[in-house]
């Protein structure tokens, strides 16, 4: 939601920008904006749509400067539009300010301004933030800044550049990701690393309620009462090549394809000199762990799906109880916890918003928080009380693939760690499944050797209006990932269904062609699972069979089959993934969207 970039140093400020915001895009692109200090005068341009727009418009401009702001949004309040676009100005165009977050007193704060005579230009709640520090400025900007955001609510990381003070930037953080880049040539700031890996891999993560003083060859962190933090410059291991498509035509594409060796790396990570599987880091005790006796798991979108899948697998090796829900509704029916539950969050870029406020909410109740995170210091690691850090890499399309499976994978790592410390499991069980899980990266290359499958079968379900997917049990939680990746990106209605369930109604929907993806990966299911194609074949539906196992029967039953590699039913999600989320990528090549940009979302969603 919304990407900020900045930079003071001896390099050109327009390239980093355009370069930064193109690799911020991922984050929000209905428009973008920057604001160059050239010649002692601010120049700022602003662009609906995407970067390319804003690239030209700057084009034969010749902005010369060594300090900058720029900023791409996801709209929240305003529609995309020039006006709406940040940077956001003060009446006379001397402070301007990006921001990534909510002011959530802007309301208020807008019409005490307008009352004192400040017209505003734009329906945004950003714009509040330009003309408080102003009211504040008297030739010092941080100290206007710092008295700002005494009266700003919400959650911020803003970036602040002022005419009278060319050589100065200041950058804040309040819950929302903002990272300070040092570099020889200068200081950045950036909501993502990822903006400025080709830059440098020396980064401060800021922390909530920190302003940085950033001068030509000096900064200063304080907290919002002016007191001076010293922060740990930490030499970051992200290789430049995870911001790039390496050849590939789409991120998600790349992502899919990374796959095999993110599930190696993830295990690997976890396995001691014994080659056991080894949590000690996470310092959730074998005796905190028997206090526990309830588990919720709580996501969104994606992360959900992996989290109703984590459910069967710790109630299989914990028999802990454990319920999984959607972060947002977590909150609002917030249920009985205490300091035996144990919450686990789940969120690839750890700074959902929704799980942030269920996070929270845990918290005042004094449950014990395990989140499962892949984005290094993000806001869900830091405020729990252990952390799992998924090893995915930087997971750049907006289309969730290869955080999903890290997820998965480390479900289960967790869950046997977990029956290990419960002493439900001994070590040979625990060879048994680890050999299992080892067997699963070959099983995904198998899948991804040859693509014209996927190309056929995503003709198919971009053909109509309407898609189902069908499973049972592991195979419905799947067919729901199925789901969600094909709307997301196909822009097709896609609904997964347990296939028990379609007699109960949703049958009726079924006519002449409807594609209808049937995935059946447990072989004792698998009968279920033929009559239910039968039942759709028999009104006119164009089936789908993704199966593992004994197909031969499915052979007579549907238009198309697909033969997964042999696995246990109970690892089989991790595998049946893989053709689910290449139907959806060629769906979307099929449809000509923008895949890794698909319209309306953007990647980390930090507004409730
Ligand atoms: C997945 O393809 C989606 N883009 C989306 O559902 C995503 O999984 C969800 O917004 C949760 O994000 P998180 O994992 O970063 O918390």
């Amino acid at each position: 939601m919304c990407g900020i970039i900045g930079y003071l140093g001896d390099k050109n400020a327009l390239e980093i920008m355009i370069e930064g915001l193109t690799k911020l895009e991922y984050r929000g692109y209905d428009s973008s904006g920057l604001t160059i200090v050239s010649n002692e005068n601010l120049y700022t341009v602003k662009k609906e749509g995407r970067i390319e727009k804003l690239k030209a418009a700057v084009k034969d401009l010749n902005l010369k400067g060594h300090l900058g702001i720029g900023h791409t949004r996801w709209a929240t309040h305003g529609e995309p539009s020039d006006i709406n676009a940040h940077p956001h100005m003060n009446m006379k165009n001397t402070i301007s300010v990006v921001h990534n977050g909510i002011i959530e007193n802007y309301i208020e704060l807008r019409r005490e301004l307008e009352a004192e005579g400040i017209v505003f230009k734009s329906d945004t709640d950003t714009e509040v933030c330009a003309h408080i520090i102003d009211k504040y400025y008297e030739g010092d900007l941080y100290e206007a800044v710092r008295r700002a955001v005494k009266i700003l609510k919400g959650a911020y990381a803003l970036g602040i550049c002022a005419k009278d003070e060319p050589g100065r930037l200041i950058a804040v953080k309040k819950e929302n990701p903002l990272i300070m880049g040092i570099a020889k040539d200068g200081y950045y700031i950036s909501s993502d690393i990822l903006a400025i890996l080709d830059k440098t891999k020396d980064i401060i993560y800021l922390k909530d309620g920190q302003i940085v003083d950033i001068k030509k060859d000096e900064y200063k962190i304080t907290n919002f009462n002016g007191e001076i933090i010293e922060e740990k410059i930490e030499t970051i291991d992200i290789k430049t090549s995870d911001a790039t498509k390496e050849g590939f035509e789409h991120f998600m594409l790349k992502e899919i394809f990374e796959q095999p060796d993110v599930i190696k790396n993830t295990i690997s990570r976890r396995l001691n000199s014994k080659g056991l599987i080894d949590f000690e880091d996470l310092k959730l005790t074998a005796e905190t762990l028997k206090s526990i006796n309830r588990i919720y798991i709580v996501a969104c979108g994606t992360s959900y799906h992996s989290g109703l899948i984590g459910k069967v697998i710790f109630e299989k090796f914990t028999n802990i109880l454990t319920t999984v829900e959607v972060s947002s509704e977590f909150s609002c029916n917030l249920p009985k916890l205490d300091e035996n539950t144990l919450v686990i969050f789940i969120s690839q870029s750890g700074e959902t918003a929704d799980s942030i406020s269920a996070l929270k909410a845990a918290r005042e109740k004094h449950a014990k928080i395990l989140s499962i995170v892949n984005v290094l210091g993000s806001t869900l690691a830091r405020l729990s009380d252990y952390t799992a850090y998924t090893w995915a890499g930087p997971e750049i399309s907006v289309a969730s693939t290869k955080a999903y499976s890290s997820q998965l994978i480390l479900l289960y790592l967790i869950a046997i760690d977990f029956s290990k410390k419960l002493n439900l499991i001994d070590e040979k069980a625990e060879m048994e499944i680890l050999n299992n899980l080892k067997e699963i990266p070959k099983k995904l290359s198998s899948l991804l050797n040859d693509l014209e499958i996927y190309k056929t079968f995503a003709k198919i379900a971009v053909s109509k209006n309407s898609v189902f997917y069908l499973g049972r049990f592991l195979d419905y939680y799947t067919a729901k990932e199925a789901a969600l990746k094909l709307k997301e990106i196909s822009y097709v209605h896609a609904e997964a269904l347990p296939a028990g369930e379609l007699k109960h109604g949703p049958l009726a929907l079924i006519e002449r062609d409807t594609p209808v993806i049937v995935i059946s990966t447990n072989e004792k299911l698998h009968e279920k699972m033929i009559s239910t194609i039968k039942e759709v074949k028999a009104r006119g539906a164009k089936t789908i069979a993704i199966v593992s196992g004994e197909y031969e029967a499915f052979e007579s039953v549907s238009d198309y089959i697909l033969k997964l590699p042999e696995i246990d039913s109970i690892f089989a999600p991790l595998v049946s993934v893989i053709p689910i989320q290449l139907l959806a990528y060629f769906g979307a090549i099929e449809i000509g969207s923008d895949v890794d940009k698909p319209r309306n979302l953007a990647k980390s969603v930090t507004v409730e």
